[in-house]
């Protein structure tokens, strides 16, 4: 049996796919998978074409012949998906990390994430790899072009969030992600994202929740085009409120941008007001968690 976490992007989503500095931080959330044998005339598994294609790259990299026939996958998560809570990569995780452990396979973290990296192109197209490094390694990391280094801080999982749900993206991250490379103003709009998340990381690490700075990224990624109206009006009223509150994740244009990223330093006041809403939130705290399997 296997867990990995969905994640929250602090700061950085769209710029660390130019190379900028991203912040991510693992939820509680996540997706468990336990494989066992057994024939099914109808594994539910391969109906699915992103389950069928991780399962591919688990038969090439375990040299073994039709695993799609032999095991029985029972996948569980509580993350929604299309919300920017990575559950592509915590599918990802789970299902590699059990069926590898089916076969008597333990994988590291760092043998983990490139194939974690590969099955996630498949829903991405051109991933940062930031979803996968921080499923992989959970608590909080920074990212950067490839690289992971934990945050220095516990400022951070001291806090309690709000995720407000703007309802699931239409559009995939491989789509939002190229919106943003055929906005006109893109680089000069990715620059400044790049700035200010270097600002919030280093605000976060002197103990400081960047408040003016969380409003400023939000604007930037709302000019970017990767804010649907529903999100956008949600994160007006929570800025009302005295919150500070951003998409996070990939975003989304037509329908919702998937789950919004609030904090207050009173928590209590923080869920009373997200409660006023009266849409799905989840109340928690980020970066206390990591994956798990059976030989932990
Ligand atoms: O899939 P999401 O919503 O968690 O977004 C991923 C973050 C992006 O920066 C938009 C894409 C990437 O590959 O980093």
């Amino acid at each position: 049996m296997s867990f990995y976490p969905g994640k929250v992007i602090i700061t950085g989503e769209h710029s660390v796919v130019y190379g900028h500095k991203a912040l991510l931080s693992a939820l509680s959330l996540g997706v468990t998978c336990d494989a066992e044998s057994g024939l099914e005339l109808v594994n539910h598994a391969i109906a699915d074409p992103y389950l069928k294609h991780i399962l591919q790259l688990c038969s090439r990299e375990l040299e073994v012949r039709d695993i799609e026939t032999t095991l029985v996958l029972k996948i569980t998560s509580t993350l929604p998906a299309k919300s920017g809570l990575g559950s592509s990569a915590a599918v990802a995780a789970a299902v590699i990390t059990a069926v590898f452990e089916y076969y008597g396979r333990h994988l590291s973290s760092a043998k983990l994430y490139p194939l974690v990296l590969e099955a996630e192109q498949y829903v991405h197209g051109r991933s940062s790899g930031a979803d996968p490094s921080i499923v992989v390694h959970g608590g909080s990391l920074l990212f950067q072009q490839g690289v992971a280094t934990p945050l220095e801080s516990d400022f951070l999982a001291k806090q309690t969030f709000a995720l407000v749900d703007s309802g699931a993206a239409t559009e995939s991250t491989g789509e939002m992600v190229a919106v943003v490379a055929h906005h006109p103003e893109r680089e000069a709009l990715i620059v400044a994202i790049g700035a200010v998340s270097e600002a919030i990381v280093s605000q976060l690490q002197q103990g400081k929740y960047p408040v003016s700075l969380i409003r400023e990224n939000h604007l930037l990624l709302a000019r970017l085009g990767v804010v649907g109206a529903a999100a956008q009006d949600i994160i007006e009223q929570l800025w009302r409120m005295g919150i500070v509150a951003k998409i996070t994740g990939a975003g989304g244009k037509t329908s919702g941008s998937g789950f919004i990223l609030a904090w207050h330093e009173d928590s209590v006041f923080l869920r009373e007001q997200v409660n006023r809403l009266g849409v799905s939130t989840i109340i928690t705290q980020l970066g206390n968690n990591r994956g798990k399997h059976n030989e932990n």
